[in-house]
């Protein structure tokens, strides 16, 4: 059977679970409570990914690290028909810039066939190189920053003065960023979010044209779903803060050597993604509320058909309210006319 008849874009129910995380957890922007924005997000994503058709199993419920309110490894996920798959989620990605009425938080979910996502367990960080399509053959993560660099300028038909490095904006970065500092590349210093900082370097042309630097390992795994979607390339090695993070990962066979390609990130081509726009970013528009409506703006994307979508939705918080999504939409919603 063609990929056409054969199967539905997961995708597209996905993303009625980011949908729904960012409508609930955008009450408590800027409110300067974490844990809320974490809790309603995971709530509504649930309540909404339960309802889709899939027997799905989460893999990455993320939030480990943080002790936030989270979707637990080994949760069952969909309504227990059809398809066999893991699920990675991050109900938001940029929790604290949600918190402190930040910009550039979204809420994401992917998913592939059964057994093939790289669970991180204790292997909280990972350094991380990504990039577009017409660079994705030319990075190297075991190579110098600046030939990293070149290579992608040149793939891209660039000066290195005109190419993009987006940077997690933490101490254990900075190194990175006095290299590029000294090379004279752009830099886009991001404060929370590297899930949305690596589409960037792939979505739409880009307007970034490389991630370099450490952050979540989970996020890695969530990133490496989206980037083979749109067909760019990702290498990570594990980052290490302390011993005991290095006995553990030995203890499943990994240390500083080694190198995760995307395959050994999600070994299966046949991935779904979603995101929603939490707050204002250069990836999506935050979620508005309108009054009668609420506003989404999300992508959409499967690896199989190469095909990614920008949806934009209004939603009629009263009606939802009506069907029984209470815990997606405030009481003053179902109320309001
Ligand atoms: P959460 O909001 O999901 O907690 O993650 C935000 C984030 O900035 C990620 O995008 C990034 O990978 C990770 O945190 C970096 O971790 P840390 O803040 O501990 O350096």
């Amino acid at each position: 059977m063609s990929l056409f008849a054969s199967d539905k874009n997961l995708a597209l129910e996905l993303v009625r679970g980011t949908e729904a995380a960012v409508m609930a957890s955008g009450r408590w922007m800027g409110r300067n409570n974490k844990n809320e924005v974490d809790r309603a997000a995971v709530e509504a994503m649930r309540f909404m990914l339960n309802s889709v058709n899939m027997n799905g199993v989460v893999v990455i419920g993320e939030g480990e690290k943080d002790e936030a309110p989270m979707l637990f490894n080994g949760e069952k996920l969909g309504t227990g028909e059809g398809p066999e798959i893991d699920i990675a989620v991050d109900p938001i990605d940029g929790t604290r810039s949600m918190a402190l009425g930040r910009g550039g938080a979204i809420s994401v979910v992917a998913a592939a066939d059964r057994g093939s996502m790289f669970g991180p367990d204790k292997l909280f960080y990972m350094e991380k190189i990504v990039t577009g399509p017409d660079a994705a053959d030319f990075i190297d993560i075991e190579a110098p920053i600046h030939v990293n660099v070149r290579r992608v300028a040149k793939a891209r038909g660039k000066a290195v003065e005109d190419v993009t490095v987006v940077l997690l904006d933490r101490p254990r970065n900075d190194y990175i960023k006095e290299e590029l500092v000294r090379i004279g590349a752009r830099i886009s210093l991001i404060t929370d979010g590297d899930i949305a900082g690596s589409l960037m370097t792939c979505w739409m042309g880009g307007s970034a044209d490389l991630l370099l630097g450490s952050g979540g390992s989970p996020e890695a795994v969530i990133s490496a779903c989206a980037i083979k979607c749109l067909g760019g390339g990702m290498q990570c090695k594990p980052y290490f803060r302390n011993q005991e993070d290095e006995d553990n990962a030995k203890a499943r066979g990994i240390d500083k050597h080694t190198v995760f390609t995307m395959d050994d990130l999600v070994k299966s081509d046949n991935v779904f993604f979603a995101a929603t726009g939490a707050s204002d970013g250069a990836l999506l528009k935050g979620v508005a509320y309108m009054g009668n409506s609420i506003h989404t703006w999300s992508l959409c994307m499967r690896s199989k058909s190469g095909t990614a979508r920008y949806i934009e939705a209004v939603h009629s918080p009263k009606k939802l309210a009506q069907l029984g999504s209470t815990i997606v939409y405030s009481t003053a919603d179902a109320q309001r006319q």
